[in-house]
């Protein structure tokens, strides 16, 4: 079986891009179940049912969010309608929504889990590795992928060697900027960070003048997009199907031409 992992969508560039590749990207990679974190998807920040039924309309088996999950305040209201949608564990509103989802593929069960990083990550209440072994006692599946939204490289590393022998993929996201250092250990697939989809030319999908202004000129800006072609970011994991452990772990990384 294979895992089509797509990294941070980041609006409007990121978003059209990832709905126009997903049925080629499944095809090309024979890809069984595809997971997309879409935290940034709604210009640049949060998620909007709409945009969340667009992925799943697209071919997304299930959409995960970040430490920007509720920055569009409407998706509070609208979030059990969303049952595909996965919100980080460890942060506020605890009530709104659910941290993980289990999708049967085939004959297996495939648990999706969301939890936030703490290093340098505001929004975290709880620490990643308590977070996990508590939700862990009540995921029953027989593949178990986590998307580790967090900023430091330490703290993915970390929890990919706490938990590898419960959990067949500890996937980084957050950071939008792709890793090299994808492998798997004793059957777990691990990156520190799966990078994003959004404008290439950019930082971290923000319109470059503006992060400038901010920065540099210290104007205030609101950090608005980069409208540019997309850049699309992810990973393959390819998972042996009668042990349920990964064999391998693919980095994608397609630049706009
Ligand atoms: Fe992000
Ligand atoms: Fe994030």
């Amino acid at each position: 079986m294979n895992i089509l992992f797509i990294g941070d969508v980041v609006a409007r560039s990121g978003l059209s891009a990832v709905l126009h590749s997903m049925e080629r990207l499944r095809k090309q990679y024979e890809a069984d179940f595809v997971v997309v974190n879409a935290e940034n998807a709604a210009n640049g920040k949060g998620i909007t049912e709409a945009i969340y039924g667009r992925l799943v309309r697209a071919g997304a088996d299930v959409v995960t969010l970040g430490n920007h999950a509720f920055a569009k305040k409407e998706i509070l209201n609208g979030i059990e309608n969303c049952p595909l949608l996965v919100r980080p564990e460890n942060m506020e509103p605890a009530g709104a929504g659910q941290s993980f989802v289990i999708r049967r593929c085939g004959t297996k069960k495939i648990a999706v889990v969301s939890i936030l990083g703490h290093a340098f990550m505001n929004a975290a209440t709880e620490e990643p590795i308590p977070a996990m072994q508590r939700l862990l006692p009540e995921i029953r599946a027989d593949i178990i992928l986590v998307d580790l939204h967090a900023e430091a490289t330490s703290e993915k590393i970390l929890f990919m060697y706490q938990f590898h022998k419960d959990v067949t993929a500890v996937i980084g996201t957050h950071t939008h900027v792709q890793t090299a250092d994808e492998r798997v250990f004793e059957g777990c697939a691990f990156i520190s960070d799966a990078g994003m989809c959004g404008a290439y030319d950019s930082i971290l999908g923000r319109d470059i003048d503006e992060v400038t202004d901010s920065a540099v000129n210290k104007i205030p800006t609101r950090f608005q997009p980069a409208k540019g072609p997309a850049v699309i970011c992810g990973v393959v994991i390819r998972i042996d199907d009668e042990t349920g452990r990964a064999s391998s772990i693919e980095r994608i990384q397609i630049r706009p031409s």
